[in-house]
């Protein structure tokens, strides 16, 4: 249908794993663009974890989406038509375009995009800005340390290790099953991987891929993964706790046992939103495109097709589908 913009909202709250149940699609005519507004095609969407927590009842530190409301996301689009002289039809922007193919935004909530639109939804996006704050300014790593990952071959896992390795850590990350493990040691070169899937004991088997212990843990997984990476802990180690998708859905939480193991190691335990860092975006950005320019720093990335596969592909990243930072494509 021409000047149709394609829409999903929320249709039900989940209680377990989101999906395609969970949306529905309508379509609307596209608004034209007042002044200060700009209207898009959307070209790709990203897929997050923490999407899952939006749609929950009581998300904590950001609104909540309400049934009806269109699926908040972020994503690259197309200028089509232009209210605001900043813009120009067929610039190529970033903004919370949501999943939606052809939304009308105020332009004070769009952002240009310089260089390749597809490092935007994750390297130089907020993918890559987590990896970089959360290990440099809330793990405070050095050279020659050990740093442990958690969710190590996802989005951002896969960053923060080669940033561990571009300081000169020893870099082990823990991802599920033996293609990602092999994905980590090799293309992304990380020093050691662990199969959490294939292992009886997760604590032996960071003992012996960390023999002296563990300065770092950036956790993606929560869990008992961060149960058994406190384990491994060296005195003065550091915690960041960035996400905790193990806990995220689950039906009962775990109990993290391990805590009273901090008082002996004088170790910290911190969380952080990448938000937090907002102010110092261009710097964390100038680092990471520099380390992708000279060669030392990539990333994958796992697109799937169609705005309609949206809802399946957030299911993706709970079922550890996704390899890399995982997009859906919605234009040309
Ligand atoms: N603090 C912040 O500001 C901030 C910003 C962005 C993201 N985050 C958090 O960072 C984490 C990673 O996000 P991402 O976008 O990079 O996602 P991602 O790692 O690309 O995808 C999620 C991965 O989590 C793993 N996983 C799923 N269920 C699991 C379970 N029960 N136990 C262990 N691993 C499980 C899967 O990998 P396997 O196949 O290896 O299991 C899956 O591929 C999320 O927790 C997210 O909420 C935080």
């Amino acid at each position: 249908m021409q000047n149709a913009n394609r829409r999903l909202v929320l249709a039900a709250r989940p209680d377990g794993f989101a999906g395609p149940e969970h949306f529905a699609e309508d379509t609307v005519a596209v608004r034209a663009p007042a002044a200060g507004e700009v209207q898009l095609e959307t070209l790709y969407v990203s897929i997050d974890p923490a999407m899952r927590v939006w749609i929950s009842e009581n998300p904590g530190y950001v609104p909540r989406i309400e049934i009806g409301d269109v699926m908040r996301a972020f994503g690259i689009a197309r200028v089509a038509s232009s209210g605001d002289p900043r813009f120009a039809k067929g610039d190529f922007v970033q903004a919370r375009v949501g999943w939606q193919t052809h939304p009308t935004l105020a332009a004070r909530d769009i952002e240009p995009l310089p260089g390749d639109p597809l490092d935007w939804m994750g390297l130089l996006g907020m993918t890559g800005l987590t990896a970089y704050f959360g290990l440099k300014d809330v793990g405070r790593i050095h050279p020659g340390e050990t740093v442990l990952v958690s969710g190590a071959a996802g989005a951002v896992g896969q960053v923060v290790g080669q940033i561990a390795h571009i300081e000169a850590c020893r870099v082990v990350g823990i991802a599920g099953g033996p293609e990602k493990c092999a994905i980590l040691t090799g293309e992304l070169g990380f020093d050691a991987a662990i199969d959490y899937k294939a292992e009886p004991d997760l604590a032996a088997a960071i003992a012996r891929e960390c023999p002296g212990g563990v300065d770092v843990f950036y956790d993606n997984v929560g869990g008992p993964t961060l149960d058994a990476a406190i384990g491994a802990l060296k005195i003065g180690g550091r915690v960041v706790i960035c996400g905790r998708i193990s806990q995220t859905a689950a039906a009962e939480l775990y109990g993290v046992r391990n805590l009273g193991l901090l008082i002996g190691r004088r170790a910290r335990i911190e969380g952080f939103v990448v938000t937090d860092f907002a102010a110092r975006f261009a710097e964390g950005r100038a680092w990471l495109a520099a380390q992708r320019d000279a060669g030392r720093l990539h990333q994958r990335v796992h697109v799937i097709n169609g705005l309609e596969s949206a809802p399946a592909g957030l299911g993706m990243l709970f079922k550890g589908e996704n390899q890399g930072k995982l997009v859906v494509k919605v234009g040309e």
